[in-house]
């Protein structure tokens, strides 16, 4: 019977039932937000590497804030996003698509004026179409508009939490982190309080980026940084997606799978989603663990890694290698002079070529700790896409 309905949502932030750990991020989150509530403004980076479910936790946090704190939430995805106008534009048109069907839509409305535009078929959906020279008055005036906002909404909402996802393209703009200090410094010295709870989300690299364009930033910041997942949580993710849809988990497949998903939530949910697919009797064993992994190696590779590392992993030439690498310890950091004593004398010629390739391309970098020919990989979705290949490279010999 094909299967049509997988427990994993590969690629798209968790539903609510199906989110697992973070608690104590949560519950930092959650505070801040109640201190919002109150008047303060908080300013927050929820960082983390790629994968590892920031967009998620904001999601959550903000279903939570909306039902037990009565925030307006509003999270906007700035991929791609340079200039201070775009963002703005989005902010707003997440709001305006945020208030249809609510209580307060008409409200919302009021608040726009003659700035909504119909579109699309029948014109079923509206959009915030101000013109440029609106958008660069709201991006000058954005804490009088947020304030005008949530005066409007006073007798439903209390406080804004305004998440900006995916902040790529903002950070390496200057204008954008002057933009962020004088809102923040604005807000702080007004004599009206406004409840905001800014949270900015974006991997690391991002934050640094703002920080050097506008130093002050960094005090500005409170870092809430994601982790992967322990075992435990790893394994309760499986149990629980599995057992939603009535499919039984075998330890050994469990503790297989909870392995090389390696506490990344967002290979977790492919190797489970490839698991779900190749199981066929709604019992997952061992052998329908190794098969899910290989599946998805395939699947992480050609969605989530750049094009050049996934070739590279997979060429003829370097297979042979990762064959007799998966046999090593699983483990983030390794040495070069383990590798040689496994490798046969044509492979041995390559393997400098394979590390350096692997270099170039930021899969690997050389571990200050621990010493001459000590390597550690970038990060998880490398370290974990690797040994995905080691694993089909070992169990698909050619
Ligand atoms: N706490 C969680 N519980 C269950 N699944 C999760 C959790 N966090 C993330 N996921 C899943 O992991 C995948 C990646 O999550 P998400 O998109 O939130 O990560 P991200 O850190 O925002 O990634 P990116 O850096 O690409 O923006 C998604 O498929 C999501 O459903
Ligand atoms: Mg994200």
């Amino acid at each position: 019977m094909p299967k049509d309905y997988s427990p994993f949502t590969p690629g798209q932030p968790v539903p609510v039932e199906f989110f697992v750990g973070r608690l104590s991020e949560i519950e930092k989150l959650k505070q801040k937000s109640a201190i919002t509530v109150k008047g303060k403004l908080q300013v927050a980076f929820l960082t983390g590497e790629r994968g590892i479910g920031k967009s998620s936790l904001a999601s959550f946090v903000r279903f939570i804030a909306e039902r037990e704190q009565d925030v307006l939430s509003l999270h906007t995805f700035l991929g791609g996003v340079s200039s201070l106008e775009e963002m703005a534009r989005r902010v707003f048109d997440r709001l305006l698509k945020e208030s249809i069907g609510k209580s307060w839509e008409n409200k919302v409305k009021g608040f726009f004026g003659n700035h909504i535009k119909q579109v699309g078929l029948f014109g079923i959906s509206v959009e915030f179409g101000a013109p440029e020279r609106d958008l660069r008055r709201i991006v000058h005036d954005f804490a009088p508009a947020l304030r005008n906002l949530i005066e409007q909404l006073r007798d439903q909402k209390k406080a804004i939490l305004l998440v900006l996802d995916d902040i790529n393209g903002l950070a390496s703009s200057i204008e954008f982190a002057n933009w962020l200090k004088s809102l923040v410094d604005e807000i702080a010295t007004a004599r009206q309080p406004l409840p905001l709870f800014l949270l900015l989300v974006g991997l690391e690299e991002r934050r640094q980026s703002l920080v050097s364009l506008q130093p002050s930033l960094a005090r500005v910041f409170d870092v809430v940084e994601i982790q992967t997942w322990s075992k435990g949580e790893t394994e309760e993710f499986f149990q629980r997606a599995f057992s939603q849809v009535g499919v039984s988990v075998k330890q050994e497949a469990l503790s297989l799978l909870s392995r090389f998903a390696g506490g990344l939530p967002v290979l977790a949910h492919e190797i489970g989603d490839a698991t779900f697919k190749v199981d066929k009797d709604d019992k997952i064993d061992e052998k329908d663990a190794v098969n899910g992994v290989i599946a998805a190696a395939d699947i992480v590779g050609r969605k989530h890694l750049e094009p050049k590392v996934y070739q590279a992993i997979r060429s003829e030439r370097y297979r042979s290698i990762l064959r007799k690498i998966a046999t090593m310890p699983f483990d983030i950091r390794f040495k070069r002079s383990d590798l040689p004593a496994r490798l046969n004398a044509e492979e041995k010629k390559v393997l400098d070529n394979f590390l350096r390739r692997m270099r170039k391309l930021d899969v690997i970098r050389p571990d200050p700790d621990g010493g001459r020919g000590a390597y550690r990989f970038g990060n998880h979705l490398h370290y974990l896409y690797f040994w995905l290949e080691a694993l089909r490279a070992k169990e698909t010999r050619e």
